[in-house]
This record gives C-alpha cells, structure tokens and sequence, in this order.
C-alpha cells in the first residue's frame, strides 16, 4: 500500500471538532471512524478523477463568466487544479477514507493550497450534480473507447472474410448441419451483430451526453449562473431541463451497462462457436497459439483459454444490469446515497469490455480456416437437400411436395451411405417421376452456394457486394 494507492485507504487521523469535513459546521461529534470506513467510496471513484477536473475547470470559468468569482481566482483554480491532476497521474496524490470520495480530495487539495479562492469553486454546485456530471463524462469516454474497439474487431473481422472469400464452409441450425455457406458470409454475420452494439451504444450516448451541473444538490441555485456556458465547455449536447431528474438520472448507467452486457453476449455466442470450431472434431480453425494456452499435466494440449474466459466474463456484465436496476427501483426522488453503488458495477462492465475488446481483435486476426479439412467433409451432411427442393420448386413442383420428395431421396442417400449426388438416375427417378439430369447442378455444397440468389443470401455475387459495402463502411468509419 502507498499513501497514493486509492484501493487502499488508510483509516483517518482523529478528526478535528466538526470533523474537518465539507459539512463540518452544523456537527458536533466528529464522525465514526466505522463509518468512514463503511461509507467512503474515493477507493473506486479515484478513477473519476480527470472527469472531476475537467468539471470544475468548466464550473469555476462560468462562475468568473458570471461574476460570481474573479478571472484571476479562475484562473488560479485551473492552475492549481491541473497541478493536482498531474500529482494524481504520477501517483503522488494522498488519498484517506476521512474525505470520502474523490470530489472532496480534490476541493480540500485546493483550498489547502488557495485558501479562500479554493473555497469558491464549490458556489452554485453540489455533489449530487457533481458527480452525476462526472460520470457522463466518465461514461462518455468509456463509450468512444469501446466503439472503437468494437471498430477494430469488425475490420478484423472483415480482413477474415476477405481473406477466406472463396470457401465454402457448413452452416448449422441446432449445431446439425443445415446449409453450405461462404465463410465470408458467416464472419460478416459477426460484423452485423457488433454494428448493432455500435449503434446501441451510439444511441446510449446521446442519453449520456447530457448536462447535470448547476442542478445543485436538487432544486437549482438562487445564484445567477449560466449553465449553457458549463454545457459548452464540457462539449455535452444539451442542458439537463430538471434539476430534481438531473441530480439523480442514472438510466444513462444502466443502459450503457445493458449494451455492455449485450455486447458481451454477442462476443460470448462468438466464442463458444469458435471454442467448438477449433475442436479436433470439428477442425474448422486453426487458433493463433499465442491466444491459447497449455495443460500443466497434459503435455499435447492446446487449450482455448482466451475463449473461454471470453465466455465467462459476460456473465459478470449481465449480473452488472441487474445489479443497478435492483439499486434504481426503491429510489424515491433526488439524490440518495444508494447511488454511490452505481459506479463499480458500470466501471466493471467497461473494464470486462474493454479487455475482452483488446484480445478478441488480435486473436480473429491471427486465425485461419482449415481448408483441407473443411473441403474434405463438406459433401457430409447433405448441406443441398434444399437447394434441391427448391431446383424442383422451380420445376412447378408444390413447396410441400418438393420437401417430401427430397426427403425420401435423403432417406435412400442416408440408406445407402452415399451423398444424394451419388444416386442413380433410377433411383431418383423411383422418388420423382420427373427426374432429369438438370436436377443434378444442384446438388454438392459448392453449387448450392453458386445458386443461391436473394438479397441478403451466401450468393457469391451478394456476399462480394456485401464485403465491398463493409470495407468502405469501416473505412469510412472514424475512431
Ligand atoms: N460519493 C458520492 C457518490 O458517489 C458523492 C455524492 C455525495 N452526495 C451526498 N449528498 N452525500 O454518490
């Protein structure tokens, strides 16, 4: 433990009559050193540290704007409080359970160095505004990382299929082999699935973008401030319109942990299927060994591990969702206390995001499929029987009909042990009277992907219009 180390708060020295606290005056005792321990949050909070800076850089340049405070006091507070910023980027900032969270260590480090003028910044503000202002920030932040995480793993994702164009690969339905698709088009699947995330999470951003400050502890200040300046120079969208709403909103944190968690689960979904992909049985995907890892008595094994705990760590962001929505639903209006236990669920979804975000790009990067053996099974399975029935749907065949007959010739396939390709004319013939030779350009994985046709389909033709439309959507996209 360093006296800097937030995760580790020392207990306080004995307080002074009125506990040397922000609301020392009205108090008597000073407080319990139990519930100091019990109620500080600075351990966690510390993070929002640059937020909180940049807050009350904003807040006290409005308040000389206004006249309420000098330009010189302005002034020095900006100067002072980048000084502190810099002892808490270098690790040579105190931090003590006696003041609470990091909103106070960073007021009392100014006042401690500007007396009176430090005392000014807190005019026109509370906490309750405060650190509902923070957190935006904070959130909007996390937001704009994220994205551009999810950016970089969808052009990871897209190099794969670039890579991978021409190969036909089984696609399944309850993990049974249903149809032959491009392994283009299911890496582009991947793609929509984190451009939903993106949009969700640019949407989430709009509601985040919202500026609380001068909503002081809930009712507004008597004071004349000028929060349109604050809006402005925190470069958020709009001024929240309620004070009592704005001191207390936190649907900000519980959506963006929700498409966190949502996010999450795509890329656990994307996991487990690679997880089985990579399997000596499945022998799909040859992983990059430097994402995988080994047995301490097994010598042979090369375990997936990094999927794995791709895997596992969604769980902790979808427990995060309900973890806040739990903490919402008996909160009465205004700020209340319980809200301080907002922060660690939110600040654990965007760290579980964002490191599953840092070895998921990589790891798809430095994957490739195992063409020989994906091409020596792919007739396995009759992956064409409904390219077949709809060749005879487009014989005039009724669909119903069609599905019946081509699963009679399955059933003489599976009897046999043979493909469907490999029955004879006769046979066919025995199962559909109409049988003729044409018939067979629909059978094998290769030519049921060649027939494929409509929009949104494995054609060939559509998933190279696709890829051409994902390379300049993600050129075009900015980080
Ligand atoms: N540490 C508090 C939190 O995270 C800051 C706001 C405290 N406000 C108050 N009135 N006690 O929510």
């Amino acid at each position: 433990m360093t006296k800097s180390d937030p995760s580790s708060v020392p207990p306080s020295a004995p307080a002074p009559s009125g506990g040397g606290k922000a609301w020392g005056g009205v108090f008597s005792v000073p407080t319990d050193q139990r519930v100091e321990a019990f109620s500080e949050s600075v351990s966690f909070d510390c993070r929002l540290a640059d937020d909180d800076i940049d807050g009350s850089i904003a807040h006290s340049r409005m308040l000389a704007d206004c006249g309420l405070i000098t330009a010189a006091e302005a002034d020095a507070i900006r100067d002072t409080l980048e000084a502190i910023r810099a002892e808490i980027a270098a690790g040579e900032f105190p931090f003590t359970a006696a003041k609470e969270d990091i909103h106070l260590h960073i007021e009392s480090a100014l006042t401690d160095r500007l007396g009176d003028t430090g005392r000014k910044l807190h005019t026109a503000r509370s906490r309750n505004d405060q650190v509902a202002t923070d957190l935006r920030l904070y959130c909007r932040r996390a937001i704009d990382r994220i994205d551009a995480g999810l950016l970089e793993l969808q052009r990871a994702f897209l190099g794969m299929a670039q890579r991978e164009q021409d190969l036909v690969i089984p696609a399944y339905t309850h993990l049974r082999r249903a149809q032959p698709v491009l392994a283009a088009h299911q890496l582009l699947a991947w793609c929509e699935k984190f451009a939903r995330d993106r949009d969700r999470l640019a949407d989430c951003r709009r509601r985040t973008n919202v500026m609380p400050l001068g909503s002081a502890a809930l009712a507004g200040t008597s004071l004349p401030i000028d929060r349109e300046r604050t809006r402005a120079a925190l470069g958020f969208a709009v001024t929240a319109a309620n004070s009592l709403d704005a001191a207390s909103d936190r649907d900000f944190v519980c959506e963006l942990t929700f498409v966190l968690s949502l996010t999450a689960v795509h890329l656990s979904q994307w996991a487990e299927e690679w997880i089985i992909y990579s399997t000596d049985e499945f022998g799909f995907l040859k992983l990059p060994e430097a994402f995988c890892t080994g047995s301490s008595i097994m010598p042979q094994k090369i375990n997936p591990d990094v999927l794995e705990l791709v895997r596992g760590k969604s769980a902790r962001t979808i427990g995060n969702v309900q973890q806040l929505l739990v903490l919402l639903k008996g909160l009465p209006t205004a700020y209340n206390r319980d809200l301080q236990e907002d922060k660690e669920a939110v600040f654990d979804s965007i760290d579980t995001l964002e490191a599953m975000l840092g070895v998921a790009a990589p790891l798809v990067a430095g994957t490739s499929f195992d063409r020989d053996r994906i091409n020596a099974s792919i007739d396995r399975g009759h992956l064409d029987a409904t390219t077949l029935m709809e060749a005879l749907i487009g014989e005039g065949v009724p669909q119903r009909t069609a599905h019946e007959t081509v699963g009679k010739l399955v059933r003489r396939a599976l009897t046999a042990g043979c493909s469907l390709a490999d029955l004879s004319d006769d046979a066919c013939r025995a199962d559909y009277a109409g049988w003729n030779g044409s018939l067979r350009q629909a059978l094998g994985a290769s030519r049921a992907v060649e027939r494929m046709a409509s929009f949104g389909s494995t054609a060939p033709a559509r998933v190279a219009e696709q890829l051409a439309a994902w390379q300049l959507r993600l050129e075009a996209a900015t980080e």
